[in-house]
């Protein structure tokens, strides 16, 4: 990617191919700078659906907010950009449309998971271990609880447990450990350099190092933006503003987010056939959605080569079944 450039979005092709097929609301729940809501607005326009629909473009980050209001520009009355936690997404979907006097099933949403390009390479926001700033990482900038928090907060235990939860961090112990003597002899770690030295003293050495700064970074985001924990409940939110046929595509960057999306949609497409050996002739209960991909969706070489973000994404779309009579689709 280019320096200066807000976002470069991933798998768009792909996207489009999956998610834009009728009129109707669609809700991009990581607006960022607007590239994926731009390409589906387009695609809206080409296919003559333009009139009959509705973009609802939610993210956290005002900067984001505004840089998407620019390049949404030509699509103003097309599009309603919101300053959200994609968790409430069936509230903030419910109250557009109340606004808009429209219904509320929606035939398409996409989740981009994760931080921007613009997000990671604003040094002051301290998303990188590569670039000096304070222990932030706030996606919401309005939002209490930030990485020095808990860098100056927790306890040692804590530490590691974060570290090995969500980073998988095999050096979380020493670590941990290494942060909170430097605690006790400077007082507090001030910023991303000195987190960033302190893992380097305490990771296994060669490239090693480099894995556990990302996955000490890693950790940290997490549980300062509480990812984990939103995701689960955008997807059930997701599915059930979803209308039949309606699809749902999410796009993660790492195994823990990928590994949640794969269950949430597993048990939700599960149906229930009671106690085995009964020899129901129609199930007990019908899941709720039928995935569109069987395995997980990935970018091209070529697209790897251009945008290197693409590498460790992976796609995953599931379609709402339609429910007339049990399990009809
Ligand atoms: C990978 S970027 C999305 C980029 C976007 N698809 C584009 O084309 O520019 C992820 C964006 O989602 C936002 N985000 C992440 N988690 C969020 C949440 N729980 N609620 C709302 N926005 C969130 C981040 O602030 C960031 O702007």
């Amino acid at each position: 990617m280019e320096e200066g450039r807000f976002h470069d979005p991933v798998l768009v092709a792909e996207i489009i191919g999956f998610l834009v097929r009728k009129p109707g609301i669609y809700v991009d729940g990581t607006l960022g700078g607007g590239g994926h809501s731009l390409a589906i607005l387009q695609a809206l326009d080409r296919a003559g659906y333009l009139d009959k629909s509705l973009l609802i473009g939610i993210d956290q980050d005002s900067a984001a907010l505004g840089e998407a209001a620019a390049k949404l520009s030509d699509y103003g009355t097309s599009s309603v950009l919101v300053k959200g936690n994609f968790q409430d997404i069936s509230a903030i979907v419910g109250r557009v449309c109340g606004e808009r006097g429209r219904d509320t099933g929606v035939a398409g949403i996409l989740l981009d998971l994760g931080v921007s390009s613009f997000q990671i390479n604003t040094a002051e926001r301290g998303f990188s271990y590569l670039r000096a700033g304070a222990l932030d990482m706030r996606m919401d900038c309005d939002a209490p609880f930030h990485a020095g928090d808990i860098v100056n907060g927790y306890e040692e235990r804590e530490l590691a447990r974060l570290f090995y939860r969500y980073g998988e961090e095999p050096r979380s112990r020493s670590i941990a450990k290494a942060i909170v003597l430097y605690r006790q002899m400077h007082g507090s770690v001030k910023g991303t350099e000195e987190l960033a030295a302190i893992v380097r003293e305490n990771a296994y050495g060669g490239e090693k190092v480099i894995k556990s700064l990302s996955r000490v970074f890693q950790a940290l985001r997490i549980e300062v933006n509480g990812e984990l924990d939103v995701l689960r409940q955008a997807l059930a939110g997701g599915v059930e503003t979803l209308a039949g046929g309606g699809r749902m595509a999410v796009i993660s960057y790492h195994s823990l987010e990928d590994r949640i999306v794969k269950r949430s949609f597993a048990e939700k497409a599960k149906s229930d056939w009671g106690p085995k050996g009964v020899g129901l002739r129609e199930p007990l209960s019908c899941g709720s959605i039928n995935p569109v991909t069987r395995k997980p969706l990935v970018a091209t070489l070529q697209e790897i080569a251009v945008n290197p973000r693409a590498r460790s994404a992976k796609l995953r779309v599931i379609e709402k079944v339609f429910f007339g009579g049990c399990c009809e689709k």
